[in-house]
């Protein structure tokens, strides 16, 4: 690292610059979702930062970004009064209730024309408001009971997509003198499930959905427990507002998102009618599962402000807004049985099966319970009525059990002395929670093993389902992954329902799957902790699969994002005898893996590394996304604005003030030709 500044002047200077440019790429990183550094640089900022405010801790701002650690602990909530209720909204469940919403609205207003609303994704977490005054967060709360709520302030400053201090970016207008802001605090459904699986592995409770999740981790008095947990927040609305004003909820939403504020701006329409309201509020039902984070519902809102004003609230909601109600994730249904499974790496899983309900659009038959704490917990037995909740793409879960309609006839569940499928005496290492089959040839094991071998993200051999690998399995034909590469065509035509055709299909998506990249075929060895994302990390950093074997734990831990756990599993992986035996019969099968491009490689495909460009005007060739998605895709970056640190100035037709600023600064300018050229020739569009 440089050299910290001497002087306490030019420290403060560089640490303000530091600041407001790590609030930039904030703002493009959460704001925009269009980062325009890499990650490794943004630490770099970081680490700058906070090694100037180490060496002069009076230069620390609380709205340093530094500051999102977490503060102590506190010994509970103080209250804050909300200076303008947050209320909460009426539900419409189908289509007659939104018209007969907007029929309520036009006559109110006493107009015959069609209104104009927006629609937005209601979004299943926690809301909260956030109190910005002269742009500095001064206080958050949580909803309470609308009129007073909780400060939460040190909990909320660890969310790193809430700004601490607002900017103006674009043309944007000047920062209000005081703006409360309110949106919904809430988690990923995909960081649910990780911080879950985590929360089971350490013996504690799981949360029921991302929404308790989220609640539970803003109203903790720990703000370091906070700071862990992966948050989230999405704006839609604001309470008072001193020093700007908006005509329309959509205005004001595009506005505050300029200011550094996130708002779900890809999935808000404006609607010219209630016709076109319905229309998306089911096409947002339709896509539900599709989001990575839990909606229940659509929020239809009347655009113009003056409307929203004369329209004014009712006791608890106002009259200009309604929540559009999807149909219920959640379903009452009856554990038939409960049964064990064993998974790849033996741990025995108790699963529900459920006399078949919908849920959400979909028909549910089982749904997992983790493990014995878990169904101890929650009390339930086989025969249980019970209430099942599906959220997005997870696995279905029971959340509670109805015990007002037991009958007494239910019977309490044990977990079994035994694997269910080999028999072996079960263990339950120290500290653990999860109950393992310790037998290495439990024919479990095995099945899930190939399954996990052949599956999409791994050696994806297409038409190697289930109900064939069990039957390789059980007349012993495939003992190993590596054994599906000697599989002869009559063995196949000895299975069951399999017949000439099919059996050549298999075989040759067998062939194909020994071309593969190096990550797969990590993720397809089945290391524990070893998912995709770790598989290409670590395909990344070795470029071979011996390379991997040989690592030290100290070189695997000195990788970003690899941590002891993992650095652990992988190191008795390969200690493993029979590990590494499989890995080389399976490379003497054929199976080239591919490693991925290396730095020297990769200078040659990413040509515009480091250098960042502006658009300007129009082009004739392509349009201005598919000119960013070229320079993004040969390395290069796109900003919206001309400074000094901007490489290159591609000017079409009719270019804005940017060519003057550019000339100005002596930024070098590019016309459509040379731009092309730069980007290696002739091609126009893709
Ligand atoms: S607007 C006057 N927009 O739903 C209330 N609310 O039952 C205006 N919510 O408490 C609320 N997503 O926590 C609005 N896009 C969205 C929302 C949303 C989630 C929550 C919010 C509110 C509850 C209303």
């Amino acid at each position: 690292m440089e050299d910290i500044p001497k002087d306490l002047r030019e420290a403060k200077r560089e640490a303000e610059r530091l600041r407001a440019e790590i609030r930039y790429h904030n703002y493009r990183y959460y704001v925009l979702d269009d980062p325009e550094i890499s990650d490794a640089e943004y630490d770099r900022l970081m680490r700058r930062l906070q090694a100037i405010e180490e060496a002069y801790p009076s230069l620390v701002t609380p709205d340093s970004p530094t500051q999102r650690v977490g503060a102590e602990p506190m010994e509970a909530f103080a209250q804050v009064r909300h200076r303008v209720p947050m209320l909460s909204l009426e539900n419409a469940v189908d289509h007659e209730e939104l018209k007969a919403f907007d029929e309520r609205v036009r006559r109110f207003l006493g107009v015959t024309d069609p209104i104009e609303y927006t629609v937005e994704p209601k979004i299943d977490g926690l809301a909260v408001e956030l109190v910005y005054e002269h742009g500095k967060l001064v206080v958050a709360s949580t909803r309470g009971d609308g009129y007073v709520g909780e400060d939460v302030t040190q909990n909320v400053k660890t969310i790193l997509s809430v700004p601490l201090t607002l900017d103006s970016y674009k043309e944007a207008r000047a920062i209000p003198e005081l703006l409360e802001v309110r949106g919904e605090v809430y988690m990923d459904i995909a960081a649910f499930e990780e911080l879950n699986r985590q929360r089971i592995r350490q013996g504690l409770p799981p949360f029921a959905n991302p929404r308790n999740a989220a609640a539970g981790s803003v109203r903790q008095l720990d703000p370091r427990v906070t700071a862990k947990r992966p948050l989230n927040i999405f704006c839609y609305g604001v309470g008072e507002v001193r020093g700007a004003s908006f005509e329309t909820h959509m205005e004001m939403m595009i506005c505050l998102q300029e200011w550094g504020l996130r708002v779900n701006r890809p999935h808000m329409r404006v609607c010219p009618d209630i016709d076109q309201v319905i229309d998306y509020c089911e096409a947002l039902e339709d896509k539900r599962s599709e989001f990575p984070y839990e909606i229940d519902g659509a929020v239809v809102k009347v655009n113009r402000l003056d409307f929203q004003a004369r329209l004014g609230e009712k006791a608890r909601s106002p009259r200009w807004a309604i929540a559009y109600k999807f149909k219920p994730s959640q379903e009452t249904t009856r554990i038939l049985k409960i049964e064990v499974q064993v998974g790849r790496t033996g741990a025995l899983t108790p699963v529900a099966h459920l006399e078949p309900v919908e849920v959400g659009g979909v028909v549910v038959k089982r749904a997992t319970l983790h493990n014995e704490d878990e169904i101890k917990r929650k009390d339930i037995r086989e025969g249980d009525t019970v209430i099942v909740q599906r959220a997005g793409d997870v696995i279905p879960e029971v959340v509670k059990v109805i015990t007002s309609k037991r009958t007494g006839k239910e019977k309490p569940f044990s977990m079994p002395s035994n694997c269910p499928v080999c028999g072996a005496s079960v263990e339950k290492r120290p500290g653990e929670v999860v109950v393992r089959c310790p037998n290495p040839k439990c024919p479990a094991k095995l099945r899930e093993a190939l399954k996990h071998f052949v599956s999409k993200g791994a050696m994806n051999i297409e038409g190697l389902g289930e109900k064939i690998i069990d039957q390789l399995v059980e007349r012993g034909m495939v003992k190993d992954p590596s054994d599906f590469y000697s599989l002869r065509k009559e063995q196949l035509l000895s299975l069951d329902k399999i017949a000439e055709k099919s059996a050549q299909n298999l075989l040759d998506a067998i062939e194909r799957s020994k071309r593969t990249t190096l990550s797969k075929f990590i993720y397809a060895l089945g290391i524990r902790h070893v998912g995709e994302h770790v598989a290409e990390i670590l395909s990344r950093h070795f470029q071979s699969i011996d390379a991997l074997a040989q690592a030290s734990k100290e070189e695997l831990e000195s990788i970003p994002e690899i941590g002891p756990e993992i650095a652990d599993s992988i190191i008795s992986f390969f200690q493993d005898p029979q590990n590494t035996a499989l890995v080389d019969r399976l490379l003497e099968a054929g199976i080239r893996p591919e490693p991925p491009p290396g730095p020297a490689q990769e200078a040659s495909l990413l040509p515009l590394k480091g250098k960042s460009f502006v658009l300007t005007g129009t082009l004739k060739g392509m349009t201005r996304s598919q000119a960013k998605e070229r320079i993004k895709a040969l390395g290069g970056s796109v900003a919206s604005s001309v400074s000094s640190k901007t490489d290159y100035l591609v000017v079409g037709e009719s270019p804005g003030s940017k060519l003057q600023k550019a000339k100005e600064l002596g930024v070098e300018i590019l016309d459509e030709d040379s731009f092309l050229k730069m980007l290696g020739g002739e091609g126009h569009g893709k």
